[in-house]
This record gives C-alpha cells, sequence and structure tokens, in this order.
C-alpha cells in the first residue's frame, strides 16, 4: 500500500477491502438488491445491542428519515452545535425547519450549559454530535431533553465503537445515526445506519424506508470504485502530479463520487438522499465493520502515543482531561494550534495531507455559504476561533510507529517556532 498519509483519502482501506470492492465491482446483479443490508442492519442488532437497525445510503438519508417520522416542519427549531458538518444542516433546512447553533466547548462538543438559553416553545429536536469520536455530554443532555419534551438525536457519524457510562453511543437518543463515509471510522464510501430507540417511530421508518428507491446502478459503481481507483491508481502516486491528476480526472468526469456535492455547500441536497443502501456497499460496509475492533484499538494507541509524546503541551489537545464516564474512539486527535494553515502546509511537504475538510468554518465543508446555513457569524465565537486553529492528527489503521513519530516530529517543531 501507498506510503502517502491522508486523512480524507480512503484511510481505512486495507488491502483485502480493494479485494473486496474488485469483487463487488464485478457482482453486478448485487449491486442494489441482496441480503446485504439485512446482514449488515442484524450485525449491529447483535454485535451492539441496538433493537432497531434500518441502513440508508448515508446519514443525510437516516436524518431525513427521522425528520419524516417526527414531522418535523416549518417553523421548528432544531438545536445543532456549530462546527459541524453541513450534511446536518441541510437535511433540517429541506424540511423548512430552522437550525439553532449552540457554541461548542473545547473539546469541540456542544456546551450543554448553553443549550437551554436557546430552548423556545419552537424547539422540536436537539442533535448531540459526537465530534471526532468523543461523546458528548449525555447525561446532561439526555436530562434537558427529557425535561423539556425534546427529541434527542445522536449523530454518531464519528462515533462507532465509543462508549458512555459503559453503554455505546447510539443507546442514549430516541434515534441516533452512524455514517460509514470514505473517512468515517468504518467505510463503504457512502452509507448509513439509523438506530431507534423510542418504538413510538418505528412504524413511521419502516414506511418511509419501504416508499423510497435503491441509488441508480451508475451512483453505486462510483461507491465502489472508490476504494480501488484510490489505492491502485492515486494514493501510490500521489506525490507526483500524476496521483493528485488521476484523483481531479475522476472526481470531475465524474467516474467517483464527492462526499459533498457544490449545491450542498448552497444548501441543496442532491436527489440521491435519501435512498436506501444498496446491496453491494451494505457488503463493503459489513466487511469493514467486522475490522472496527481492531481499528479502534489502533486509534486509541495511537492517541496515546500523541499524549505522551506531545504531553508538554497538552493544554493544545481538544481532548484533554476526559471525564471518566466517556470511552471515546479517536476517530481523529484534534489539537488548537497557533498558524495552524503553516503546519497543515508543513506536513503536505512531506507527504502527509491533514486538511480533512473539517477547517476554517463553523459548517464545513470551509466553502460551505454559512448564511445559506443561517449561521449568523458571532452566535459561536469558541467555534469560530477554534475552527481557525484546528489540525487534526491521523489515527488509522495504515499509519505505523515511524509515521506517527514523523507527526510528533514535525508538530512539535512547528509548536517550537509558533509557541
Ligand atoms: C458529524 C457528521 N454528521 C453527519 C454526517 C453525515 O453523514 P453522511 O456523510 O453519511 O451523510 C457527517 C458526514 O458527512 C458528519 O461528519
Amino acid at each position: 500500500m501507498a506510503k502517502v498519509i491522508s486523512t480524507s483519502l480512503s484511510p481505512n482501506t486495507e488491502k483485502d477491502d480493494v479485494f473486496f470492492a474488485i469483487i463487488s465491482l464485478l457482482k453486478f446483479w448485487k449491486w442494489q438488491k441482496g441480503l446485504g443490508s439485512t446482514k449488515l442492519e442484524d450485525y449491529f442488532r447483535l454485535h451492539f445491542g441496538f433493537e432497531n437497525c434500518y441502513s440508508f445510503n448515508s446519514g443525510r438519508s437516516c436524518l431525513l428519515a427521522i425528520f419524516d417520522a417526527i414531522n418535523l416542519s416549518e417553523g421548528d427549531e432544531v438545536i445543532v452545535q456549530a462546527y459541524t458538518c453541513n450534511a446536518v444542516i441541510n437535511p433540517i433546512l429541506k424540511r423548512r425547519a430552522t437550525p439553532v447553533y449552540v457554541d461548542i466547548k473545547s473539546d469541540l462538543n456542544i456546551d450543554a450549559q448553553k443549550i437551554e438559553q436557546k430552548i423556545t416553545e419552537k424547539t422540536k429536536v436537539v442533535i448531540a454530535q459526537h465530534t471526532f469520536g468523543l461523546p458528548c455530554d449525555l447525561d446532561r443532555i439526555k436530562e434537558i431533553c427529557s425535561r423539556k419534551n425534546i427529541i434527542l438525536i445522536e449523530d454518531c457519524a464519528h462515533a462507532l465503537g465509543a462508549k458512555y457510562d459503559g453503554k455505546y453511543c447510539g443507546t442514549f437518543g430516541d434515534f441516533a445515526f452512524f455514517s460509514f463515509g470514505r473517512d468515517k471510522v468504518v467505510s463503504s464510501v457512502y452509507g448509513g445506519m439509523l438506530i431507534v430507540n423510542n418504538n413510538s417511530y418505528i412504524k413511521r421508518i419502516i414506511d418511509f424506508k419501504a416508499n423510497i428507491l435503491y441509488p441508480t446502478k451508475k451512483w453505486i459503481v462510483q461507491q465502489i470504485l472508490h476504494p480501488i481507483i484510490t489505492n491502485l491508481f492515486v494514493l501510490p502516486f500521489y506525490n507526483s502530479k500524476i496521483g493528485k491528476g488521476i484523483m481531479a480526472y475522476s472526481l470531475n468526469s465524474g467516474l467517483l463520487s464527492r462526499s459533498v456535492m457544490e449545491s450542498e455547500n448552497h444548501g441543496i441536497l442532491p436527489n440521491y438522499f435519501p435512498q436506501k443502501m444498496p446491496n453491494a456497499l451494505a457488503e463493503i460496509a459489513l466487511f469493514q465493520v467486522q475490522k472496527l475492533e481492531r481499528f479502534n484499538v489502533w486509534r486509541k494507541g495511537v492517541a496515546d502515543f500523541y499524549a505522551i509524546e506531545l504531553d508538554e503541551y497538552k493544554n493544545l489537545f481538544c481532548f484533554n482531561s476526559i471525564d471518566s464516564r466517556k470511552d471515546p474512539i479517536f476517530m481523529r486527535f484534534p489539537l488548537i494550534v497557533n498558524n495552524s494553515k503553516q503546519l497543515i502546509e508543513n506536513f503536505r511537504r512531506q507527504e502527509i495531507y491533514l486538511n480533512d475538510g473539517w477547517r476554517e468554518s463553523v459548517i464545513v465543508p470551509s466553502k460551505t455559504d454559512i448564511k445559506a446555513m443561517q449561521y449568523k457569524e458571532g452566535q459561536c465565537l469558541i467555534a469560530e476561533v477554534n475552527c481557525d486553529k484546528i489540525v487534526s492528527l491521523p489515527t488509522h489503521i495504515r499509519l505505523r510507529s515511524d509515521d506517527m513519530k514523523r507527526i510528533v516530529s514535525i508538530v512539535i517543531d512547528h509548536l517550537k517556532r509558533n509557541g
């Protein structure tokens, strides 16, 4: 496998995943329908103990299913944290509901103390995001939602396998969802799993799912090709112009998909949300999720390494002094540093690509039109300051110990120069 390090280019893909994708590509008669999604749902039920699991083609589709089930409508307010992805906001806008932004704490999760100030009689939902795999303050948030009769959705897009009070994230809200996006904890390029903990909504979700389509074969092929093209033709040549050129061509020609379409930066979801989870991607996700334990043990080990090696600078860690009830999985290891652009550039010069999109805007990716997201500048100052300073170190399975050492020495060198 290629030696380039990148947090966004297929970080979880191993040799056997590429082989698995090639086989999936050949089994064209099983791209859309098959037993894959049922098997994936069963795995989530048996392995994590989530009783009611429904697969979709993305976290975005899971959110659209939830909003249909709860009848989210114009005028309803949805509390979300700043420092989130437009993939969370666009489904809210699609229902003509209003996102209400709450600032974060230094751990990049919602500041539970600030939620109550934002609750009005129109508040229908709180979305609790476990950013980069660190559980948010679930006790406090759940208590507020129960007391105020507000629906709680856990956004577990980054948190598959993370625990709070000994229980998996995803068991606390009325709903929760996971994402199998290309840079997530496990990946099938696109995919999502919706968990319904409040039984009164199950029928609505089942009906919703029955009435949506499978993605087109063209769309499915775009996703299956992603690990193949990225690992065989892009990453091995990424340091020269060839790899980058192949990637740009593949994206521009539509051979591969983008994780977020340009229209989404302006508040408009493409028409392939909501759709069902196609069989081929469900099988790829199932193949990956069976590696979860190994991936997450590795991630925690990498995080421990960074924490020890950078101990002198621990005031810069976002995940500092973690509450003992929280068992994070460290999808990444975020730091808050001065002159962060320079650090990203220093990494790039050493073929370490850490611009993961989660930077430079309170609603990422950075090209997002925050006005279209109904965010007003100055609303959430901690998010605004931190998003410009964040550099998230990689923790994925393909890192080797010499990579980790190199990463630490680049960080230390930068910190010595920039204070
Ligand atoms: C925090 C967060 N929530 C939700 C989503 C949406 O998930 P998906 O990409 O599977 O639609 C993403 C990723 O895009 C995310 O990072």
